[in-house]
């Protein structure tokens, strides 16, 4: 089974540098591996010091880069699921002419779409032993990881899967929403579609296959976002299996200045040791130039990631359990580092939904939860405890 290997965290803290010591350890170990970058400014050319581009590159022995282009993508490699997605909208214009899908800002994170499908494809033609997925910022990453859900929760909601339900919903449809919904070939289109999302949400939530590591420097700004995103990945119910702290300052520099920073950093290290508890850290120190060229990578292997067990999945917490106990069942859900406030939670009998700032989060209910109703929820030690209760049969 191949792993997949995603690289989050803030602008400029060395997403690239660690992602790329990674691939580099992996190619080294002797498995085939393939670099990533999702990142719309790629970078993983300069880094390597060889031209990478749209297409799989070969960058050394068993060494495979990649900088996805979305639009690419979307013309080349899933031309039915664009055109179906564009027979559901016909009044969009989405071609500019100049081979630029213009229009798609209307549909939020329909690159990060198509990146992610490609990174399913490739994982599915079993090429590579090891991908290693290079992202945006977190921001970006964030929703980059959060689609999936929305897509198919969008597609489940307004294109229920079943021939029938389509016919009865056509001319609804065509008055109200001013969508054309599907013909039946089309609509074929879209049960791939959500038969696709389903595989896509399944692989990168699968914990033997996928976690994500987080990078990240010793300092106030970045902790705090570090935090945050730690939450959210939590939220959605990914497995975070390694934090990366970089550039820690040497302590023997001999130079006054530094001593605040040295002991200011210290303080920010200990903080996300105990926020990331039994997650593996990994530290990195400041180098006094510039992480660059193959030789470059090859020091921060060689100081860093001289682990041969870097690849095997860290620590798997299940995120969201389900309990029986005296008065019903438990969910429990982890979300470290948020308060109470914070949350806001809904039930539509089906699911639950949880709400934090703009993040939404929809956990399914097994169907033995049918008769059962929320009575309490509790956030206490970063856990999450909502007790369903059998309902009372109404007379
Ligand atoms: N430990 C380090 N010592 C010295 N320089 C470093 C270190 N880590 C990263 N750098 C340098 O810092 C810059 C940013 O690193 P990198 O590109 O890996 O960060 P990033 O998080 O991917 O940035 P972006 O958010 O822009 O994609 C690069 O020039 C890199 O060589
Ligand atoms: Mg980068």
């Amino acid at each position: 089974m191949g792993r997949i290997i995603i690289f989050t965290g803030k602008g400029g803290v060395g997403k690239t540098s660690v992602a790329a010591a990674h691939a580099r350890k992996a190619a080294l170990m002797g498995k085939e591996t393939l670099i990533v970058s999702a990142d719309m400014a790629h970078n993983l050319s300069d880094l390597f010091e060889v031209p990478i581009g749209k297409e799989i590159t070969k960058i050394e022995e068993r060494l495979y880069g990649l900088e996805i282009d979305p639009n690419y993508e979307m013309e080349h490699d899933f031309t039915d699921l664009l055109t179906s997605i564009k027979k559901m909208i016909p009044d969009m214009e989405l071609d500019d002419g100049d081979g630029n899908l213009s229009g798609f800002e209307m549909f939020p994170g329909m690159e990060e779409l198509f990146s992610l499908l490609k990174i399913q494809e490739l994982y599915e033609s079993n090429w590579y032993e090891v991908i290693i997925v290079d992202c945006a910022p977190t921001g970006e990453t964030l929703s980059l990881l959060k689609f999936p859900e929305l897509f198919s929760w969008y597609v489940e909601k307004f294109f229920p899967i079943g021939k029938v339900a389509m016919k009865v919903l056509r001319p609804v449809g065509k008055k109200f929403y001013k969508i054309e919904l599907p013909d039946t070939k089309a609509m074929n289109d879209m049960e791939k579609l959500y038969v696709k999302l389903t595989g896509l949400q399944e692989l990168f939530k699968n914990k033997d296959i996928a976690s994500i590591r987080l990078v990240a420097i010793p300092e106030k700004m970045v902790v705090e976002e570090t935090k945050r995103n730690y939450m959210y990945l939590n939220l959605y119910n990914y497995n975070v299996d390694g934090l990366f702290i970089n550039r820690i300052l040497p302590k023997d520099i001999d130079n006054t200045f530094f001593d605040e920073w040295i002991l200011l950093q210290e303080k920010y290290i200990n903080e996300l040791k105990n926020i990331f508890g039994n997650i593996p850290i990994g530290f990195i120190k400041w180098y006094d130039i510039d992480i660059n060229g193959m030789q470059a990578i090859d020091r921060l292997v060689l100081d860093v990631f001289n682990d041969d067990n870097l690849f095997e999945i860290k620590n798997i917490i299940p995120n969201e359990v389900y309990e029986k106990n005296t008065e019903g069942y438990l969910l429990s859900v982890n979300l470290p580092c948020l308060s109470k406030e914070e949350i806001e939670i809904y039930e539509t009998g089906k699911e639950i939904i949880l709400r934090i700032g703009n993040f939404k989060r929809c956990i399914p209910l097994p169907g033995i939860f049918r008769n059962y109703e929320v009575s309490s929820a509790k956030l206490e030690e970063s856990i999450l405890r909502i007790q369903f209760v059998e309902q009372k049969e109404e007379n």
